[in-house]
């Protein structure tokens, strides 16, 4: 794991937006696997940005997201579709039969797990994958005790997922108790991977993620530690009292 230690979360955000965009440019036809939550959301602004600044083309990749929550609409302003439409996709040209993300209103849930995974190894598998991760080491939506043979699947989220990501909901009421994740194999599948942590919130997960521990499905994101190309993007507050091995 290569680490970038930077100042604060703007820098993250475009290092990371720079990192994506180069991607791009090096690869018209990348296939990028996408997040949501609050972490990415300055990077994609600055995609945006760059877009109508020096006109990067998108109109040839295609997207994956890691995740969405059961039961939502598109159209749900809570849903993550809707997230990214309004945090990227309206705003740049990719083009909508490029964009993917597993349906949470699928009637059939496992069809719908298993053609989300065909469709990622027909586009030849995600070229960079960008990740955030959980104070409880979650990758996507994958909590601890997640196989780390997991593909796609439909998970059942912890209370403290819930109330993590309650902010974006009227009421913790309202958030979902499931959800449809990538799994564990399919992030790892990822030619690269690019994590991006910022806050003191993920501090306790990053002080995990450099220790000695073994990878371990208690502890999802550990996996990370066995996959060739990961970059991880970490801020000042996220790294306060890590250790990072040399
Ligand atoms: C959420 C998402 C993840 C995200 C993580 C961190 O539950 N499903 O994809 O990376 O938790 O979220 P945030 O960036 O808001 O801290």
């Amino acid at each position: 794991m290569n680490l970038i230690e930077v100042r604060d979360y703007e820098e993250m955000s475009q290092i990371a937006a720079d990192y994506l965009v180069k991607q791009v440019r090096k690869n018209p036809a990348s296939v990028l696997g996408l997040a949501t939550g609050g972490t990415p959301q300055k990077m994609y602004e600055l995609l945006i940005a760059d877009h109508k600044k020096n006109k990067t083309n998108y109109n040839t990749i295609t997207t994956f997201n890691l995740d969405e929550y059961m039961g939502l609409k598109p159209t749900d302003p809570t849903s993550y579709r809707y997230y990214m439409d309004q945090n990227l996709f309206n705003h740049i040209n990719v083009q909508e039969k490029n964009i993917n993300l597993p349906s949470g209103l699928a009637a059939n849930v496992e069809e719908e797990c298993k053609k989300y995974e065909v469709r990622i190894q027909e586009k030849g598998g995600i070229d960079l994958q960008i990740l955030g991760i959980g104070s409880n080491g979650h990758i996507g939506f994958n909590e601890p005790r997640t196989a780390f043979s997991s593909r796609t699947h439909v998970v059942n989220l912890t209370a403290s997922t819930r109330e993590a990501n309650a902010r974006f909901f009227d009421s913790i009421k309202e958030v979902p108790t499931q959800a449809i994740t990538m799994g564990i194999a399919t992030i790892m599948e990822s030619k690269e991977i690019l994590l991006l942590v910022s806050g003191e919130e993920k501090a306790d997960a990053m002080k995990r993620l450099f220790s000695q521990e073994e990878p371990n499905e208690q502890f999802p994101a550990s996996i990370l530690k066995n996959h060739p190309h990961v970059t991880i993007v970490a801020d000042k507050k996220a790294l306060k009292g890590v250790v990072v091995p040399v």
